[in-house]
């Protein structure tokens, strides 16, 4: 039988219930796991009859909240690209760059020199970060490889960072997120030969998700549209880089294809959030990226807000718009930038993350749901989304196992 805990002396923040329920606060609150599961989470004194049995662990009058969720990665690559960072400074935009063949392209030109080993280094460093943060379930996107065989490398890298237990991957094929230059001019081709590699790919066991980014610098509706359908032949699910340059329509698009989340979402109109509501799409906000190239135009919160569409917050982390390793300064971003409230940001990188990866098994502090959480040196929750550039995190439980 697994074994089973019982984790207690616990201020605990569950998030259970909708919105408006609150945080879900339990003073003396305990949790029974066994094995990766959550079994029971309440009150000390209302703790069932198996709790006897279990091994104790005392929390020391922690506040513990479910493990944070960072939904949008693109964690594995080669180089950086602060130079470009510091051109932008100069007055060059982000299109500008891009088209010039600096952008996307730099970091897949940099990706592809390295080896396996490398991009493994590099990026585990980062999930590391991360995970000191509080991150037990991460989301990593393919999409500086850009052929078949660097693609695949980079989902390889990012499965083995899933590899431990100490932090679930989900794993994205975001092979349309550039061109890349030997496809110079032929972008259908290109749409071409990622709606090939897909199958491979899935068949490798590689993909758990398909994206892909949908912009004037990226790739049309009609691409796009190809791409989930390939997608769609296999059964993966879809999400989409949507409407954060300009809007295109791709928050509808994929809504249309039952998309667990559209992101960024700056020029989303009002068709796009009714889309988004009635496939039941989950909003990712992406703060750190609106920060970094100086964005004025806000996504449609109260607008997002009102339609009940669920908004999810995450870092991006990627070496061109947003470079950070803190999703608690995503949280803290999206309250100051975005107007969120604190239950929402922290909904953002909890239980509203994990829909956005399809995934219902966590986000919350309930029975059935995995042995993911965190133990924090504060006294409320809407202390992570107040303080910034600190690391609160004390404890943390991955699938019911303490991280040394
Ligand atoms: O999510 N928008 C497209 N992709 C990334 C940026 C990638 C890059 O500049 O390297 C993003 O912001
Ligand atoms: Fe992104």
């Amino acid at each position: 039988m697994a074994t089973r805990t019982l984790w207690h002396h616990a201020r605990l923040a569950t998030l259970v219930g909708g919105a408006d329920d609150g945080w879900g606060l339990i003073d003396d609150g305990a949790l029974l796991t066994e094995g990766e599961r959550l079994v029971w989470a309440g009150p000390l004194r209302e703790r069932p009859p198996s709790a006897c049995e279990a091994a104790s662990v005392d929390l020391g009058g922690l506040l513990v909240t479910p493990g944070l969720i960072d939904c949008h990665t693109h964690l594995v690559y080669g180089g950086q690209r602060a130079a470009e960072a510091e051109m932008r400074l100069n007055g060059a935009s982000y299109e500008a760059i891009a088209r010039a063949g600096g952008g996307i392209r730099s970091t897949v030109a940099a990706t592809r020199a390295a080896s396996e080993t490398e991009l493994f280094t590099l990026a585990a460093r980062r999930a590391q970060a991360l995970m000191d943060e509080g991150v037990t379930t991460l989301e990593i996107k393919s999409g500086y490889g850009l052929s078949m065989e660097a693609e695949a490398r980079c989902l390889r890298v990012a499965r083995q960072i899933g590899s431990d237990r100490q932090v679930d991957v989900r794993t994205t094929f975001l092979g349309a997120h550039a061109l890349p230059p030997e496809f110079d001019g032929r972008p259908d081709d290109y749409i071409a030969a990622v709606c090939e590699w897909l199958p491979a790919l899935h068949a490798q066991g590689l993909v758990d998700a398909v994206d892909a980014f949908c912009e004037n610098i990226g790739f049309t509706p009609a691409q796009t549209r190809r791409v989930f359908e390939a997608a769609k032949v296999l059964g993966l699910p879809v999400k989409l880089h949507a409407e954060q340059l300009s809007d295109q329509g791709g928050a509808a698009l994929a809504a249309s294809f039952g998309a667990l989340s559209c992101d960024h979402l700056e020029h989303l109109s009002a068709e796009g959030i009714a889309a988004m509501k009635a496939a039941g799409t989950v909003a990712v906000l992406l703060p750190g990226a609106f920060y970094m190239l100086r964005e004025t135009r806000l996504p449609p919160i109260a607008a997002l807000r009102e339609a009940g569409v669920p908004m999810a917050v995450s870092t991006d982390h990627n070496p061109g718009t947003a470079p950070g390793l803190s999703l608690l300064l995503a949280a803290h971003m999206a309250c100051t930038f975005f107007r969120l409230t604190p239950l929402e940001a922290v909904r953002g990188i909890t239980v509203h993350a994990a829909r956005a990866l399809g995934l219902r098994d966590r986000g919350q502090l309930a029975a059935g749901q995995r042995a993911d959480f965190v133990a924090w040196d504060l006294d409320h929750p809407n202390e992570l989304a107040y303080w910034f550039g600190h690391n609160p995190c004390r404890r943390v439980v991955a699938g019911g196992q303490e991280r040394a």
